[in-house]
């Protein structure tokens, strides 16, 4: 999201503890009887994105992803301004480290992002052909897919390519690939990520479909129109990943969101929270008032969410107040600092992590 605009798994490797822990639940609900084992909802796999520089520097993070984690994303890693600063040549080394982390921990993958409009490096903004496009985008998706074939489950095919508050003309972003490709750079990305990894699971990742406001209506139905038009191709879509970074002052509109979570299940389509955290820019800068009134603000997303459509798992964009992305974008006006994500810049875990653990669980 730019600041201008911003006002602006299940194909996971074995997460053998965590069926286990599945099985054990559904075990004591069924012995507690029909209405317990009715309340007992399936876990939901958790996961977090991961940082580069504070997965090197800070141990204590390492160790937050190995005990509140069962997916990992590399946050920026995976990007092309990540992969590909000089144009011939690949630098996989975070990306690479981040996945031998979570293999060695057992944690599913989640890769972020194929195509984006931004997080571009300079040489790709300054592409000036339909061919050129095309030859880099496929190239690009080729090599990286193939490189975590079997490793990474699941891609955020394309990233933020609903325009912020979309038209009936003009329903994509503008984006390098949308001026040079048009709308089939959806369709490239898609069909070039399903022949490299026919296993992986392709989703389109995207925000604001809580949104009160009109455009959150606008945005949903452009996604399903997107959705519906990939599918009359043939060209594979498995899932939505809904950002869900949520304005801590805004209202949410939760029927609408149940109603689109429903027109995605009819497509057959899955859903993943994938970047989920609270935007608290204009919350009260009290920190225990503050940490309630977010963790109010997921318990009432997720159980909304939940209550419509299963995800598939649920995702923090972070961890650890200490680092994160919400400061920068959505800077508050006093100096309080940014309290957006489920433990607090001391690893200590806040009331949000009491409410993600309990999806987590299955006990929610
Ligand atoms: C953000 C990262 O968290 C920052 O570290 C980076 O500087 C900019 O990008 N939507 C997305 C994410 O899809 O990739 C963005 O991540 C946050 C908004």
């Amino acid at each position: 999201m730019q600041q201008t605009e911003a006002d602006r798994n299940d194909a996971m490797p074995t997460r053998r503890g965590l069926l286990r822990g599945a099985a054990a639940c559904a075990l004591t609900a069924a012995a507690a009887g029909p209405d317990a084992a009715q309340a007992a909802l399936r876990p939901i796999p958790f996961g977090s994105a991961a940082e580069i520089d504070a997965f090197r520097s800070d141990a204590r993070y390492r160790e937050a992803l190995k005990r509140y984690c069962d997916v990992i994303v590399p946050m920026n890693d995976l990007k092309w301004q990540g992969l590909r600063h000089d144009r011939p040549r690949f630098d996989f080394s975070g990306a690479d480290e981040i996945v031998a982390f979570a293999q060695a921990n057992r944690k599913a993958l989640r890769g972020h992002t194929l195509l984006w409009g931004d997080a571009l490096p300079p040489w790709a903004k300054e592409m000036t052909t339909r061919a050129e496009a095309e030859r880099e985008l496929v190239n690009h998706i080729e090599i990286v897919v193939d490189r975590y074939k079997g490793r990474i489950a699941t891609w955020d095919v394309v990233n933020e390519v609903i325009r912020y508050e979309p038209s009936p003309d003009t329903p994509l972003r503008d984006t390098i690939w949308q001026r040079l490709l048009g709308p089939e750079h959806i369709e490239i990305a898609f069909r070039t990520a399903a022949r490299v990894d026919p296993k992986a699971r392709l989703v389109l990742n995207d925000f604001l479909f809580e949104e009160a406001a009109p455009a959150g209506a606008a945005r949903r139905k452009v996604a399903l129109d997107i959705f519906r038009r990939l599918r009359d191709k043939g060209i594979p879509v498995h899932g939505l990943g809904i950002q869900a970074h949520l304005y801590g002052e805004k209202d949410l509109d939760l029927d609408g969101l149940q109603r689109f979570l429903r027109d995605l299940d009819a497509l057959g389509l899955d859903v993943e929270i994938t970047e989920l955290d609270v935007i608290d820019w204009k919350l009260p800068a009290d920190p225990v008032l503050r940490d309630k009134l977010a963790a109010a603000r997921v318990s009432s997303f997720l159980e909304a969410v939940v209550a419509a459509k299963r995800p598939k798992a649920i995702v923090t964009w972070g961890l650890t107040d200490r680092y994160s992305w919400v400061p920068d974008t959505f800077p508050r006006q006093d100096s309080a600092r940014a309290r957006p994500l489920p433990l607090d810049t001391d690893y200590r875990p806040k009331p949000m992590m009491a409410v993600l653990e309990r999806f987590r669980r299955g006990t929610a």
